[in-house]
């Protein structure tokens, strides 16, 4: 029987011989399958102090229910939990994108340091759910790490990844991410508005509330494209871009219609 190999004790942002009294822990619980949480996300989640849950304006009832799930599912003992409501997210209509999104984050940063300030109390370890991988298109991180460099005590940052969206895609349509000794970009669906970029021949799409891929030129593009992935109402449709993407524009929009949101990720590969 092979030796049993011991817990590899996850990375931390403490410098070598300083020890924190308090800890914030990011779970990465998987974009769309339960299943997709890690055995090192469980053992997190089951030693938790207190969870604190970013309720966001309008959020998806959905992600909301996949999160409690997690938690009967994997605590034996009741988790104290504090409830943080999300500051608005006017971005979409501002004049200046990036502005709005800095004060969103300000924003955050404060109610979180309070927050944190409040319910964490020495020696203990808080958490926070993160849908998909912690460190992709995610701001939980960047801003406890900011609220960690602030605290007035030291506060170590501890990330647990899970599966993201982007491997959920690969791992439905059976193919690889990138091609051999090639570079694969991601991005979020705003920087193809105006095309896939002429020095990149695979790209994953993200945080597309728009149809970009029916509106860009598809000749020579192949698109792997999901929706609600992981979940019992998973949608896969593959093809020449030509070919399928009027498909797509409906069977999504119909989709969005039964369901009322809609979360999709693709794949363009340049043939
Ligand atoms: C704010 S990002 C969070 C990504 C997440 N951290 C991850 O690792 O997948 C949300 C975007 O991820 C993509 N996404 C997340 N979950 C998905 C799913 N189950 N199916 C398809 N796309 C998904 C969509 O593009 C959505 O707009």
């Amino acid at each position: 029987m092979p030796a049993a190999v011991p817990a590899r004790p996850a990375a931390r942002t403490l410098p070598e011989g300083t020890s924190a009294s308090r800890e914030l822990v990011l779970i990465g619980i998987g974009a769309g399958d339960p299943d997709w949480i890690t055995l090192a996300g469980v053992r997190a989640l089951e030693q938790l102090d207190v969870l604190f849950v970013v309720l966001k304006e309008g959020e998806l009832d959905d992600l909301v229910e996949a999160r409690r799930v997690l938690v009967e599912r994997h605590r034996s003992e009741p988790l104290p939990v504090v409830e943080l409501q999300d500051p608005p997210r006017p971005w979409r209509k501002a004049p200046d994108y990036d502005a709005a999104v800095a004060t969103w984050r300000a924003q955050r940063l404060e109610q979180w340091t309070a927050a944190v300030s409040e319910h964490l109390g020495a020696g203990q370890t808080g958490g926070f759910l993160v849908w998909g991988d912690p460190s992709l298109y995610e701001s939980t991180l960047a801003i406890v790490q900011k609220l960690a460099a602030a605290a007035p005590d030291l506060i170590d940052v501890r990330v647990i990844p899970g599966v993201s969206c982007v491997h959920a895609l690969t791992a439905a349509h059976r193919v690889p991410l990138n091609r051999q000794g090639r570079a694969v970009q991601i991005l979020p669906a705003r920087l193809i508005a105006g095309g896939v970029p002429a020095d990149v021949d695979d790209v994953v799409v993200m945080l597309d509330g728009r149809e970009t891929f029916a509106s860009i030129d598809p000749t020579g593009l192949d698109i792997y494209w999901g929706a609600y992935l992981g979940t019992p109402d998973e949608l896969l449709i593959s093809g020449p871009l030509a070919d399928v993407a009027n498909e797509i524009a409906e069977v999504r929009r119909a989709a969005l219609e039964r369901k009322g949101w809609v979360f999709d990720t693709y794949l363009l590969r340049r043939r």
